[in-house]
């Protein structure tokens, strides 16, 4: 029997404390791990949780639109997720006369689910299956010498794979994803439902309670939910969007336990978790520690600051703006929280320490940290990789919007497959002037001439100066010229001379350079392939051991248990918070914590009796264990021994979001809503009543 991979975590492992798995696990391989789980409770076989040939909870689990997790709780197609992941389809269909944002929306009958495929399109993923290809990706590559040949060859065998299983239909999608560094290839089959419609949502003042004040924050009161339904056509086949589809009926669908659930209960989580970085070296801890969340947290705190200014001053752009605000704020409080927990929990050290024990057990592990050290000692290195995320920052995440939307009909008429509209509906250019202006002084204050587009070079003003001129004679930085410009002759070569537009065609050179500089690193014998070469030498060193794959946006299973932690000297956690905290938080004058009077109404009633824990008659909002998750895995299904819903993951608590790099199982803790509380929302709160029959049969 293989043990799980403890050595290399074994510093923080205080395993009396809290059980913990630092794994993300892949669906088909749980079998290497059900004993370990049923050891700690789980009353279900491999094959209840994964299976090819009968249906199983994982055809219970969506991908949910482009980056988080639901899970289907009817046989009607009907989906839980996050009300931050529902939120920009929300936004979509609120404006200053129907706020559902402020005002919650739910739909009494089918006929009022609003269709979500305006603007932003949103589209759910069922896996059907998944398939080793390591063998055929990998086949006598070892013996292709030069690094580009090589990934050259591996990525047009993995082209092929995808093409040859896209083929079947419209709606299936296949891809290969890359596993340990490349050392591992697996197949994904999805079939896409792209008509989804949106059911129920409470208002924000229950679905994003806290704001971003308690963001990444324990405990917690958030009623982060939102309700949706996929249909199909009338053969149950995925289709477009048209009035005479019909509900999906699913192959599984979960059941809901009202039950609750208790301290040290088995908890288990499905999912789609994005990044984690487990294999990063103490070299890479030191980098994001020190250097790129820094620089990050700066440019994005120059963003916010604009922008929190003008949503504070118009109820029209507060809306247009309150989802990239959101997403601007989420990331740039995780990089201050992975920060503080990297140095509270001497992550660096620790790897450190790791890395001297390796290093004595395999002499080709050591050649290859010290090379990478050598690396990154080079100062060129680090200025790259500050460049390269202020890149993505300024023209993909909109800090420079102009460029921005320059970037998109770039995209749009050099990539067939990214057709995206330019739309100005959440674009107010006051505000996006100001928030450029900021945004470009940090960037030309934290990084080197070399690195600026030729036309800053030569421009003699401030870097604010720039920006101005830039939005004063761009089109891109204006809907009326933008919407002239395109009703006029030969507008697609005028828009070749637009500003915004040259200076994208300067940052792509930028852009070329860096990567460039990235390809030499590769290309040096030393460095190619540095990830691949390491955690293949790593695993050769430990033998014995399963080790955790990194998440990479594929379907995961991560378990644990319901429990509370010791988050600072002197101060511990309970796992669960209660309507009582709610009512308790909204006596302040925080906006982050008001609540609408029907729910406090609710409350003076005692209206939620029925949804109470039975041991001590209080409604429980949300709680926290040890799953392993992150980004992606909003919306996650939480389920219980049984396999029965329990709540919906959203969030990581501050002391532990350093856990991509570095699993702490004695603070990392997933904080789940619990669904009793979803439950009474939509019943007493929103009267939804047909909802609740639906989703729990009847009562
Ligand atoms: N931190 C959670 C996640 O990473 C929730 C984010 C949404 N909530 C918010 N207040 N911005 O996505
Ligand atoms: N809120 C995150 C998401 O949207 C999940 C929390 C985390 O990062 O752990 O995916």
């Amino acid at each position: 029997m293989k043990k799980l991979l403890t050595t290399l975590f074994i510093f923080t492992l205080h395993l009396s404390a809290a059980r913990a798995d630092v794994g993300m696990w892949i669906p088909t391989l749980i079998g290497k791990n059900i004993a370990q789980m049923q050891a700690e409770g789980l009353r279900l076989s491999a094959d209840d949780i994964y299976s090819a040939n009968h249906a199983s909870l994982k055809d219970a689990v969506v991908m949910f639109g482009g980056g988080c997790t639901g899970e289907i709780v009817s046989s009607d197609g009907l989906v839980l997720t996050n009300h931050h992941c529902g939120y920009q389809y929300i936004q979509q269909h609120s404006s200053v006369q129907h706020n559902y944002l402020a005002n919650g929306f739910w739909a009494m009958s089918k006929a009022e689910e609003l269709p979500c495929y305006e603007h932003h399109k949103l589209s759910v993923q069922l896996l059907n299956y998944i398939e080793d290809v390591t063998d055929i990706v990998l086949a006598q590559t070892d013996t292709i010498a030069n690094a580009d040949a090589r990934s050259k060859t591996i990525r047009e065998r993995i082209s092929e794979i995808e093409h040859n299983r896209q083929a079947s239909s419209k709606y299936t999608i296949a891809e290969v994803e890359s596993f340990y560094g490349g050392n591992q290839y697996l197949l994904f089959v999805y079939t896409e439902y792209p008509d989804v419609r949106l059911v129920g949502t409470p208002p924000s003042e229950i679905g994003k309670f806290g704001g971003d004040t308690d963001n990444w924050v324990w405990p917690r009161h958030t009623g982060d939910f939102s309700i949706f339904r996929i249909y199909a056509d009338k053969d149950n086949n995925p289709a477009e969007y048209s009035a005479s589809n019909v509900p999906f009926h699913p192959k599984k669908h979960l059941r809901i336990s009202t039950k609750g659930v208790a301290e040290g209960d088995f908890a288990m989580l499905i999912g789609y978790p994005g990044t984690t970085n487990l294999y990063a070296t103490s070299t890479d801890i030191e980098a994001t520690q020190n250097i790129i969340n820094p620089k990050l947290i700066e440019l994005r705190t120059a963003k916010l600051n604009v922008m929190n200014k003008y949503q504070a001053k118009s109820e029209k752009v507060n809306i247009q703006y309150a989802a990239k605000n959101a997403q601007t704020s989420n990331a740039w409080k995780k990089w201050k929280g992975e920060v503080s927990g990297l140095r509270k929990t001497q992550a660096i050290e620790k790897k450190r320490a790791f890395e001297a024990e390796l290093r004595s057990k395999s002499a080709l592990c050591d050649t290859l940290l010290s090379e990478y050290e050598a690396y990154y000692a080079n100062s060129n290195t680090t200025q790259t990789l500050i460049a390269y995320s202020y890149w993505t920052e300024i023209v993909q995440r909109g800090g420079i919007e102009a460029l921005q939307y320059a970037y998109t009909y770039y995209r749009n008429a050099t990539d067939d497959d990214t057709q995206s509209n330019i739309s100005f509906k959440d674009f107010d250019a006051t505000l996006s002037e100001e928030m450029a202006c900021a945004v470009w002084s940090v960037y030309c204050k934290n990084l080197p001439k070399q690195y600026w587009p030729k036309s800053m070079v030569a421009w003699k003003g401030s870097p604010e100066s720039f920006i101005h001129s830039l939005y004063a004679n761009s089109v891109f930085a204006n809907e009326n010229k933008f919407n002239k410009l395109r009703q006029s002759k030969h507008w697609a070569s005028k828009i070749t001379v637009d500003p915004a537009y040259t200076l994208l065609t300067e940052m792509l050179v930028v852009r070329d350079a860096l990567l460039g500089q990235r390809k030499n690193i590769n290309r040096n014998p030393k460095l190619a392939n540095f990830n691949h070469n390491y955690i293949k030498a790593l695993m050769q060193a430990y033998p014995d051991s399963i080790f955790p794959p990194d998440a990479n946006f594929t379907m995961r299973i991560s378990y644990g248990h319901v429990a509370g932690y010791d988050a600072d000297d002197a101060v511990s956690y309970s796992y669960f918070t209660t309507f009582d905290g709610i009512i308790e938080k909204s006596q302040t004058n925080n906006p982050d914590y008001t609540i609408p009077q029907r729910l406090s109404d609710l409350y003076k009633q005692k209206a939620y009796l029925p949804y109470a824990d039975p041991l001590d008659q209080k409604l429980h909002i949300c709680f926290v264990s040890t799953c392993h998750t992150t980004g992606g895995n909003s919306g996650s299904p939480v389920l219980n021994a049984n396999g029965e819903l329990i709540g919906l993951n959203f969030d990581r608590a501050w002391n532990g979001v350093m856990s991509d790099m570095s699993y702490d199982p004695t603070i990392c803790r997933n904080i789940t809503l619990d669904i009793r509380y979803l439950l009474f929302i939509v019943d007493k709160y929103a009267g939804a009543t047909h909802l609740i029959k639906e989703m729990l049969g009847e009562l």
